[in-house]
């Protein structure tokens, strides 16, 4: 049984095949979910992710379920466990955005069904995947290239991290001080293989880049820290100067974008941004994952 809670769940020959996948004509995947249900569960909102699951889990003949935890009620109305053993009595994978990483683990743990991360506090590994696969398609390859994240050291970043370290890139982050990886997040990236390069200012994470990545400064789930983060990212945003420094890179974000906070709307509306095709991307992404995880199921 296979989960993806996590870019290091996989190794780096699967991220390969996956991101191979993810280019694949959909219809040459077939229809492995046919007659089956995929559960998408939602404690938090989404556009991308949403749309992007369903829409692959119909493209791969199956059905998804959109269930928010308003209806099921993870440890309050019931366990983490028996939603999981509910849900996996009737699809073939969960599919889950939380706000505790551990509820996925919980999950993950019972081994009844396929578990996939949508979002947790922890990590994105399906927005990573969709990014490798943009700066696959945008620069020819990750292996050499240069990705500055400018900003908050969170979820998005950790898989990000990972996916470019592991396809061969080199991943390199400037943010505030307090907000950075911490000296687990650190262990995690080595015992994975993957080398970081942590520079002090954005001005020296910049220079010769070929991608220029950064995303929220408060993720959902910290809206109460939004003021004191405002104050402690200044001088972090994307803007016109900071691209200057890196004249050949491309710009990506996850979204949803928050203009003039962090990155200016003349970099995220410009020339260099491949934002929507990144965004097209997460479609590819969870396609190839439901495509892997029942590949011959
Ligand atoms: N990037 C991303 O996961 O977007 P949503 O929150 O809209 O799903
Ligand atoms: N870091 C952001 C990503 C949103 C897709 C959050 O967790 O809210």
């Amino acid at each position: 049984m296979r989960h993806l809670l996590e870019i290091d769940d996989l190794t780096p020959g699967e991220l390969e095949h996956l991101c191979e996948l993810a280019l694949a004509p959909p219809e040459s995947l077939g229809a492995p979910l046919a007659g089956r249900g995929v559960a998408c569960v939602f404690t938090k909102p989404s556009a991308r992710t949403r749309n992007s699951t369903e829409m692959a889990v119909v493209q791969l003949g199956g059905h998804p379920v959109y269930i928010t935890n308003d209806e099921v009620g993870i440890d309050t109305r019931e366990s983490a466990e028996d939603v999981g053993r509910t849900l996996a009595c009737y699809h073939a994978t969960i599919c889950a955005r939380v706000h505790d990483h551990r509820v996925l683990e919980r999950m993950a743990a019972l081994d009844l069904v396929p578990v996939v991360n949508l979002l947790s506090d922890a990590g994105h590994p399906l927005q990573a995947i969709a990014d490798v696969i943009t700066i696959r398609a945008e620069l020819g390859s990750v292996k050499d290239r240069v990705v500055a994240y400018v900003g908050d050291a969170n979820n998005v970043a950790r898989s990000l991290a990972l996916a470019v370290g592991y396809l061969g890139g080199e991943m390199r982050i400037t943010s505030p001080p307090g907000y950075g990886f911490s000296a687990t997040d650190a262990d995690r990236l080595a015992a994975a293989g993957v080398p970081l390069v942590v520079a002090e200012r954005p001005e020296d994470a910049l220079r010769a880049a070929d991608v220029v990545y950064t995303d929220t400064w408060t993720s959902m789930g910290q809206e109460a820290e939004r003021e004191q983060r405002l104050r402690a990212f200044e001088g972090f945003s994307v803007d016109e100067r900071l691209m200057g420094l890196a004249p050949a890179a491309i710009f990506l974000h996850c979204l949803p974008a928050h203009r003039g906070e962090e990155v200016a709307a003349s970099v995220i509306d410009g020339g260099r941004s491949r934002v929507w095709p990144q965004a097209a991307n997460r479609l590819a992404s969870i396609r190839a994952v439901l495509a892997w995880l029942h590949q011959g199921s």
